[in-house]
């Protein structure tokens, strides 16, 4: 049994980069219910950048936008519209990362890296991944303070009432048409990490459109990946949809654990996230594919939350709209009970669900 030579905590952070951070963090706060935990900017020393820190449950969402129209931030914003730019690792040692990484292939963004505060010192570092998307490693046994050295805390200007989002799920990036297999050889080789699940378009097909799909997840099973591509249907995909509009490849979806779902989406549902509709014959035969469950079947119904079964138990899941006006980068809700898989028994109703948004958009 071969050592694990890229240990990872879990993910340390995510970050967006969008066109108005002040305006997104809000959005975040009240509809989803992040706290506002911290804040870089003008007032912390940061002259080119606001970025504000949102936290919920052992999720941390970082929202920054460029305060020059010249800089990387600005022409990421104006490439790919709001969207992630970090998937960021939580590691021990960000300077072994970065080694055992890059002598495997990665290339690197940035080489491990020191700053400190009165609180400590982070050491980070960075490697790229598909199209402009980064993973960040963070070292931070060393560190006290609220988020990273730069920033200052920071509270909500009202209260933010959590809806009970625990922990990221899976988090799943769209690559372009040939390429599912070079980035999951990538995470195998150059991250250590193995093949999960592995589903074509057989699974994921509906009568116009189809995508292949991979998961890859690392050694303690904490960071999962799946990675999709478009496949070959009478009409454009979702992914294809995806990739004209972020223009190129990115972060598809986030999804993240509740443990109690109901109460999460009704308030999400309250608070004005728009989710993906279900018709009401998914559950005339939903009970028959997935057998007993411990919720009532009216209020799943209810809150249009999809369910799905594998060996190991079932699980609850439902998926937001793009959160922005460019068909990109949604949400994922999942409870899971017992079971480990991605919701199978859902891809096509809920394809067809994304196909008549894209109809509706003119897109497919
Ligand atoms: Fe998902």
């Amino acid at each position: 049994m071969s050592t694990d030579f890229l240990p990872i905590n879990g993910t340390d952070y995510i970050e967006l980069y969008v066109g108005n951070a002040k305006q997104a963090s809000l959005y975040y706060q009240h509809c989803f219910g992040f706290t506002l935990a911290a804040y870089a900017g003008p007032e912390t020393g940061e002259r080119n950048r606001v970025s504000y820190v949102l936290q919920q449950g052992k999720i941390r969402l970082v929202l920054t936008t460029s305060l020059q129209p010249d800089s990387p931030i600005a022409a990421h914003v104006h490439k790919h519209g709001d969207g992630v730019k970090v998937l960021a690792l939580w590691v021990n040692d960000a300077t072994q990362a970065f080694h055992e990484t890059t002598s495997r292939g990665a290339e690197g963004a940035w080489s491990p890296q020191k700053a400190a505060d009165e609180f400590g010192h982070v050491v980070t570092s960075a490697i790229k991944t598909y199209g402009d998307t980064l993973h960040v490693f963070v070292e931070r046994k060393n560190y006290r303070g609220i988020f990273l050295p730069g920033y200052r805390a920071a509270t909500s200007t009202f209260v933010a009432s959590p809806v009970g989002l625990k922990h990221i799920d899976h988090c799943v990036g769209n690559v372009e048409l040939g390429q599912m297999n070079r980035w999951v050889n990538f995470y195998e080789t150059v991250m250590g990490f193995q093949l999960l699940v592995t589903f074509d378009d057989k699974d994921i097909s509906t009568e116009y459109s189809a995508l292949m799909s991979k998961v890859v997840s690392n050694g303690n099973g904490y960071i999962k990946f799946p990675i999709n591509e478009p496949a070959a249907g009478k009409k454009k995909s979702q992914i294809e949809e995806y990739l004209e509009f972020h223009r190129g490849a990115g972060v598809q979806h986030i999804a993240i654990a509740t443990d109690d779902i109901v109460s999460t989406v009704a308030q999400l549902r309250k608070n004005g996230v728009e989710f993906l509709h279900v018709p009401e014959t998914y559950y005339d035969t939903v009970m028959e594919r997935v057998g007993t469950i411990q919720e009532d079947l009216l209020e799943l119904k209810r809150l249009n939350i999809l369910i799905d079964r594998d060996e190991e138990g079932y699980l609850l899941q439902i998926f937001t709209k793009p959160v922005q006006d460019r068909p990109t980068l949604f949400f994922e809700i999942i409870e899971r009970n017992g079971a480990k898989s991605f919701g199978k028994g859902n891809f096509k109703a809920l394809f067809e669900s994304i196909e008549r948004e894209q109809e509706a958009r003119g897109n497919l």
